[in-house]
């Protein structure tokens, strides 16, 4: 399918973007819809899902249903069922301006994708391969929405913003001013579209990373660089391809991000990173921004195994799934052997600049593994941030401080056996939305925990737990101190007055 003609956008008039977002709003073609269609199937196998998508939304005669069938999921629908679906919307402008497409066979298809996403529509290209093409929000974009601050105020800067949707959002959340950038010429052209398209005030610029806004400083940054590896003898694609490993560019967009972060702002960019032997992924990522006035926070998922990125990717490439795919599934398997990618992080990089005056100790990096990121919020990062400051603190400061057991952690107590007279270990979970990793502690360690958890000083804890082990306080002090320092540093502990939970 060839790419449309975006230029053709710009004749779409006003009055009629505001018709067909009231009929998108007034029908219900939102995420519901797509979740009755999609959200069954793995979000990268379009080739496997689409056709049930397509299935299940045929048999619903509602109009969302048709607009999702006909918009999403790149359906031909019956030109009399789609002019219903449209309701008021004059289907013969959108036809004009190259929206929507006569097939031979006398049905409308969309030249677009559009995807609802709170309360804005976002048009993207179909995910087809090509240079060029500007690819649809995905589940690592949803996650950056999910991370961004629920109000913001001052600067934000969308690096790479292909669609836009994430300054979108962020215009949505009061940032001013937003500013989008893209290599690609048509991301940017499609993003200026559905800026004006939701009525959302927000600027884009082409350039590489953030050439266009040398000079200028923002207090939030976000980014989803292309991450993909790239086999040589594969059609590059902008959105996707990162690099012969795939994290290359990603590393060059963390580089980018200091000079314009400001005092007292964050930054977050997911991608995945293929692990290195011998090399920790902070040192790479530490290395790769260079600037060592930023804290760098990374949270660690494992990421897709190689053969399963091999499937998605090469899917992505020949979405019909015939002898194009396979070739695809191929040259990707033989490229990460080549390569010696055996395995994957997913990656969220935090860096912050600290605001004047904030004192503390030297900026910090810090790595977290966690299987458990998903549905975590900005208060997650922000917990996170409070307890490595904390652990960043001298004894003074960490002894007068309260700190309490992460409110999102649950414990067990686990037996080998189900029998009540063996001694239980005492176990933690980490739930939805927390980084940590699920790990048993030792009778003394749990007590200390209970003590820590229940006291409102540190200091306090350690006086109560050397009267329980009838051992000196002051012997017990630095131990118990690198104990708390540990636990605030791997997501278990947090500084009780921590905000937004
Ligand atoms: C994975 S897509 C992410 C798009 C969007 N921000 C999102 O989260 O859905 C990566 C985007 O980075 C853009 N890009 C690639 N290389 C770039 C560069 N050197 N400078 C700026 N943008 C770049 C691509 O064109 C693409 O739009």
């Amino acid at each position: 399918m060839a790419l449309a003609s975006i230029e053709r956008l710009d004749e779409l008039p006003g009055d009629l973007c505001a018709a067909l977002r009231r009929r998108f709003d007034d029908v219900g073609f939102d995420r519901r819809v797509l979740s009755v269609a999609a959200d069954g199937a793995a979000a990268l196998f379009e080739g496997l899902r689409f056709p049930l998508a397509r299935a299940i939304l045929e048999t619903r005669e509602d109009p969302g249903s048709r607009l999702a069938l006909l918009f999403t999921f790149a359906g031909e629908v019956p030109e009399e069922s789609a002019r219903d679906a449209l309701g008021p919307v004059a289907g013969d402008a959108l036809v004009a301006a190259g929206v929507l497409v006569r097939t031979p066979g006398g049905a409308l298809r969309s030249a677009y994708r559009v995807t609802p996403y709170e309360g804005l529509w976002i048009f993207t290209d179909h995910l087809v391969s090509g240079s060029d093409t500007v690819m649809v929000p995905g589940a690592t974009t949803g996650r950056l929405v999910d991370l961004m601050p629920p109000a913001l105020t001052g600067g934000m800067l969308d690096l790479g913003c292909g669609h836009g949707l994430i300054a979108l959002v962020a215009a949505r959340r009061g940032a001013a001013p937003v500013i989008g950038t893209d290599i690609n010429a048509r991301a940017i052209g499609l993003a200026r579209f559905n800026a004006r398209f939701n009525g959302v005030a927000a600027e884009f610029h082409v350039g590489d990373r953030a050439a266009p806004v040398q000079g200028r400083r923002f207090e939030l940054v976000m980014a989803q660089p292309p991450y993909v590896a790239r086999p040589a003898d594969s059609v590059a694609a902008t959105y996707m391809h990162g690099g012969a490993l795939g994290d290359e560019l990603a590393l060059r967009f963390v580089a980018a991000i200091p000079p314009v972060l400001a005092e007292g702002g964050r930054a977050l960019v997911c991608f995945d990173s293929a692990v290195r032997p011998g090399t920790a992924p902070t040192t790479l990522v530490r290395d790769a921004m260079g600037d060592p006035l930023v804290d760098l926070v990374l949270l660690l998922e494992p990421g897709l195994p190689p053969e399963q990125q091999a499937v998605a990717y090469a899917s992505v490439e020949a979405p019909d799934l015939g002898p194009a795919y396979a070739a695809a599934v191929r040259r990707y398997h033989r490229h990460f052997l080549a390569v010696g990618a055996a395995a994957f992080h997913h990656v969220v990089a935090i860096l912050r600049r600290r605001p004047p005056g904030a004192g503390g100790a030297a900026p910090f990096v810090h790595g977290l593994s966690t299987a458990f990121l998903a549905g975590g919020t900005s208060a997650t990062i922000d917990a996170l941030l409070e307890s490595l400051d904390l652990a960043a603190s001298g004894d003074d400061a960490l002894l007068a401080a309260a700190v309490r057991c992460s409110p999102c952690t649950r414990w067990v107590d686990e037996r080998p056996r189900p029998d009540a007279r063996l001694a239980p270990a005492h176990a933690v979970r980490f739930g939805a939305g927390t980084v940590g990793t699920n790990r048993s502690f030792e009778e003394q360690e749990y007590a200390l925990l209970s003590l820590l958890d229940g006291c409102d000083s540190v200091a306090f804890a350690i006086e109560r737990f050397a009267g329980t082990a009838a051992a000196p306080s002051d012997g017990l002090r630095a131990s118990v101190l690198g104990f708390v320092r540990q636990g605030l540093t791997s997501g278990l502990l947090e500084p009780r007055s921590t905000a937004g939970r």
